[in-house]
């Protein structure tokens, strides 16, 4: 799950739910004429593992054993390669039935993600022949750990086009980096009279915290609404973003309705 704020352009993976959260400037940072940088909000909080990361993060490593088709492969699906089949192939939990003849699927990606065989080969060499304290050690398996810990955020920050890795939190899951952010930057920078949108079709990890901020602050909720199709009602969102919009949050592929909301038209509707 990956939440993005201020002029970052995330490009996400077709199909993978996560959620984007976009925010204003608060009116005095705005006034004097400054943008909100790396130093107010990190643009991207990840906490899986995505395909890409597998890719890369594979890529390059000694001793790394994912084969170079299994890599291809992740690299094509970064791509926005559509042969799901050929996809499916590289995650061996996909590779069962659940009962005589039905094959498994698995749509529960928001909670708990699949590995592909990539990462799956990478974990198992790094807790084979790496694994340490990373940030706390000067001996040969922390610095490898340390490295690898470093890589991941900088192959993270190019994935979701952050301007600089520092931008990059990693945290357990969404619910904690989504959380993190209410407690901290919109704690912050979100007052009595601001407003924050958001849509009817988000989880609990997504509304609870800004529940609990508005209670706090006197900050207004505002939802997006869905048509009779079980889609967001785009016209509709929009017109809810106004000159008192502090935030907006949403998700990008909802695991519930299936829908992908226009993420990018959203983000260039903020004031
Ligand atoms: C759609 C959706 N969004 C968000 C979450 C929260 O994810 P996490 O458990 O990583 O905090 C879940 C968890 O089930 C979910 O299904």
């Amino acid at each position: 799950m990956v939440l993005s704020a201020g002029p970052t352009r995330p490009s996400f993976l077709p199909g993978a739910p996560r959620q984007v959260i976009s925010h204003r400037p608060s009116r005095k940072t705005a006034a004097s004429g400054t943008s909100l940088g790396a130093e107010h909000l990190p643009s991207a909080l990840a906490g899986v593992l995505l395909a890409r990361l597998s890719c890369r993060f594979v890529q390059g490593r000694p001793g790394a054993s994912a084969s170079n088709a299994s890599r291809s492969k992740m690299c094509r699906l970064a791509a926005g390669s559509t042969d799901w089949q050929h996809v499916r192939e590289d995650f061996p939990a996909l590779q069962q039935e659940v009962k005589p003849g039905i094959p498994l699927v698995y749509l529960d990606n928001a909670a708990t993600s699949q590995k592909p065989r990539a990462v799956l080969e990478e974990l198992s060499r790094f807790y084979g022949q790496d694994n340490s304290n990373v940030h706390r050690g000067m001996h040969t398996l922390s610095m490898r750990s340390t490295e690898a810990f470093e890589n991941a955020r900088k192959t993270v920050a190019h994935f979701v086009n952050a301007p600089d890795e520092h931008e990059i939190i990693f945290t357990r899951n969404a619910t904690e980096a989504i959380n993190l952010v209410a407690k901290t930057w919109a704690e912050a920078n979100i007052g009595s009279g601001d407003e924050i949108v958001l849509t009817v079709m988000e989880h609990h990890s997504n509304l609870v915290p800004w529940q609990l901020l508005a209670e706090k602050t006197g900050a207004k909720l505002k939802f997006g609404r869905l048509r009779s199709n079980g889609t967001l009602d785009v016209e509709h969102f929009e017109s809810l973003i106004t000159e008192k919009t502090k935030l907006v949050s949403l998700c990008h592929v909802s695991n519930v309705l299936g829908c992908v909301n226009p993420i990018k038209r959203v983000a260039e509707k903020m004031p």
